[in-house]
């Protein structure tokens, strides 16, 4: 049976996108865009696909301070079952994310915690991240993850990559909760012109792809958007992919949904691209 999610990552996002707003009484980080001090300067942010590769695999480019050398705080980067997600396998669900790119890029994760406000996961540059880790050009990592996590997300910081004026990575994103009705997609809400990202591998058989936009959240105009109404889950007429309308607080039409992740526990895949 086909299960309808009531509450996905999705739901989690838009609250997160909500709560960025200075009515939360939060103050915001600096606006952080300043990449000039980065050594790379051949990525092209605003048109991804003219991006330059270098010829030669870059090594790293994460500054001597780690993370916090590109703007976001320091993972935590827990190597053993900590209740929530870590680095390594054994976990209820196992994501395998992978680098398809010839330089690292560093994988950022983040999710609900009790040191600060609800949704504020991914203000990352504000609050540090679970995982911050590089993931070496066209490199691997593992993560675990326990059942019943939410509000979480993951995005990737690109050479020469900087944050949003609200301090998230101004990129693509993914994002998921599990437990009952576990449900992950791409969403590229934040910042539109980011790179792409495909999740595939969930039992369900859903794939959520940024760049074909299957089963993937996007702005219906502009660069970036949280108010309802503003966007929209496009490409959901597939195997595993649920899109259903809820009515905010304040009478709103929210869209959600996402990839079903399955009710078996498969091992999903995440390319960053
Ligand atoms: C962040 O990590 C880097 C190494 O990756 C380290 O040099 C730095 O001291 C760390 N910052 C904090 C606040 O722990
Ligand atoms: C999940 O796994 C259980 C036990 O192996 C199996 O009985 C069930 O059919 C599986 N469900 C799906 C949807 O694959």
């Amino acid at each position: 049976m086909h299960v309808i999610p009531t509450l996905t990552g999705l739901a989690f996002a838009k609250a997160v996108l909500s709560l960025a707003l200075p009515t939360t009484g939060i103050t915001l980080p600096a606006v952080h865009t300043d990449t000039r001090s980065s050594p790379i300067h051949k990525r092209n942010p605003v048109n991804t696909r003219a991006r330059t590769e270098t010829a030669n695999s870059l090594s790293s480019y994460v500054h001597k301070d780690g993370p916090e050398g590109l703007g976001v705080k320091n993972g935590t980067n827990p190597m053993q079952d900590n209740g929530k997600i870590w680095i390594g396998n054994g976990g209820d669900w196992e994501m395998t994310f992978a680098n398809r790119n010839n330089y690292p890029v560093v994988l950022v994760t983040w999710s609900a915690s009790p040191d600060y406000a609800p949704d504020q996961g991914s203000f990352v540059q504000a609050q540090p991240p679970d995982i911050a880790i590089e993931i070496p050009a066209r490199g691997t990592k593992v993560l675990s993850i326990k059942d019943g996590l939410a509000k979480a997300g993951f995005s990737a910081i690109y050479p020469g990559m900087g944050l949003t004026s609200n301090g998230q990575i101004a990129n693509t994103i993914g994002e998921f909760t599990t437990g009952p009705y576990a449900t992950i997609d791409v969403s590229r809400e934040v910042y539109m012109r980011g790179e792409g990202i495909r999740i595939s591998g969930m039992s369900s058989g859903c794939i959520s792809d940024s760049q074909k936009e299957i089963c993937a959240f996007r702005c219906i105009t502009g660069d970036t958007c949280w108010v309802a109404g503003s966007y929209d889950l496009y490409g959901y007429k597939q195997q595993g992919c649920n899109r259903h309308i809820t009515i905010d607080g304040l009478g709103n039409k929210v869209a959600e949904g996402g990839c079903d992740m399955g009710q078996n526990r498969s091992n999903i895949l995440v390319e960053f691209f």
